[in-house]
């Protein structure tokens, strides 16, 4: 592993912190409060090539690595995790996905607008009843000779409404379990499709969460990405790189927490000192420190096994399991340094600790990881 970055590679991490520092953070408690979808952040996230970083250029892309990819979500979470799952649903789960599985035409059609962040994507597999046993979906694409006739509902749709393109796993024959199911594009607009209620969340409450409904919408043959029955493999596919974005937010959700804990533990006083020369204090700096540290290095292998077109699988998930756990505990941690002040939301701590549940839940909940890596292991 090399642990030193490139200069395009900082250049990146750099970029991506001024704009979190200029653009997230002075109306973050806002949004959060109102449940406000940074809609204009996103668009200047795009024009900077934040929405399309690892797609080819002739896509409108960036062609950028993976490594800058977590350097640039660690940034933006540290801030806002609201416009990181944004952004990191549709660089690693719809732009990822379209570039490596669909045809010319599909590409031309839908990654472009979505790379260059004209457009927004949503990647839908979860369902009432299909969460983490994602092979038992209940929505149908019936094959209708030159379309399928989509029925079903979706739930816990990240971008749900600002999007425009979904990617939407359904079972064309259920008698080959998860091999019968299709991934189809479908566009807002198409008829009968319908974005449902918003949900009212714990926590990244500046990202839009919808459930969806289709009801006998005619998605042509050629939105299907890949042969008939390659959905659920797409999806899984999709998903481990997914992993590496969400490892690397709930990454940024803990270094945020922790460059707030070292900043207000210099700046507060209780009993005729800063709190930072106690040792109470300093104990769990360190500690925070150094976990953070374990949870970058995890990100930065899994991010580099991909970049090298290794299968990277094992590390997502190793790095999801693990960086998302560091997120929560010491979320909880830098709400307790701040004390009172932790409490309430102009501190942050609060909001970040909110947001951090979400990544051991999403994408995989920490179960789902475990799964992966002890297959992965016992192979
Ligand atoms: N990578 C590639 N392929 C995989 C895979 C992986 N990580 N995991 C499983 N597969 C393949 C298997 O090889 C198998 O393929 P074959 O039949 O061709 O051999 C197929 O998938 C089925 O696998 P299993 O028999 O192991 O299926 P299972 O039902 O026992 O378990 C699971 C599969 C790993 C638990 C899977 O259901 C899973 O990952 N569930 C979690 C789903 C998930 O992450 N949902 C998140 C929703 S998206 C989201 O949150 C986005 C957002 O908005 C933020």
């Amino acid at each position: 592993m090399n642990f030193n970055f490139t200069e395009e590679q900082l250049a990146v991490r750099d970029a991506a912190r001024d704009f979190a520092q200029k653009e997230l953070l002075p109306g973050v408690i806002e949004r959060d409060d109102k449940q406000q979808f940074p809609a204009e952040q996103i668009k200047m996230l795009g024009e900077l090539g934040f929405m399309g970083m690892m797609v080819d250029p002739k896509y409108g892309g960036s062609g950028m690595d993976t490594v800058s990819y977590v350097l640039a979500i660690e940034e933006i979470s540290k801030v806002d995790a609201s416009t990181s799952v944004c952004m990191s649903v549709n660089n690693s789960l719809v732009c990822w996905g379209l570039e490596k599985y669909c045809t010319e035409e599909q590409k031309e059609k839908y990654l472009t607008p979505l790379a260059t962040g004209e457009k927004i994507g949503a990647f839908c597999l979860s369902e009432p009843e299909a969460g983490s046993d994602a092979t038992s979906q209940r929505t149908i694409a019936e094959d209708k000779g030159d379309h399928y006739l989509l029925n079903g509902t979706k739930n816990w749709i990240t971008n749900g409404n600002s999007a425009s393109t979904y990617i939407v796993m359904a079972q064309t024959d259920p008698e080959k379990k998860h091999k019968g199911i299709n991934a189809l594009i479908v566009e807002k607009g198409m008829e009968g499709f319908t974005i449902g209620k918003k949900e009212d969340k714990l926590g990244i409450r500046g990202s839009d969460t919808h459930s969806l409904m289709f009801q006998d919408v005619k998605v042509p043959k050629e939105n299907r990405i890949g042969e008939e029955g390659f959905g659920f493999s797409f999806a899984m596919n999709t998903l481990n790189g997914g992993r590496i974005g969400i490892a690397s937010q709930a990454l940024g959700i803990a270094s945020g927490a922790l460059e707030l804990s070292l900043k207000y533990a210099q700046e507060r006083k209780a009993f005729g000192v800063e709190i930072a020369k106690h040792q109470a204090i300093q104990f769990k700096l360190a500690d925070m420190a150094t976990q953070v540290e374990a949870a970058r290095l995890l990100c930065i292998k899994a991010a580099q096994k991909k970049d090298a077109g290794e299968d990277f699988s094992q590390e997502g998930a190793m790095a999801k399991l693990f960086a998302s756990d560091v997120a929560m505990k010491y979320t909880v941690e830098a709400v307790q340094i701040h004390g009172g002040y932790g409490y309430v939301k102009e501190f942050h701590v609060e909001r970040l600790m909110r947001d951090a549940k979400i990544t051991q839940i999403y994408e995989g909940t920490s179960e789902i990881q475990r799964i992966v890596i002890s297959r992965g292991l016992l192979k």
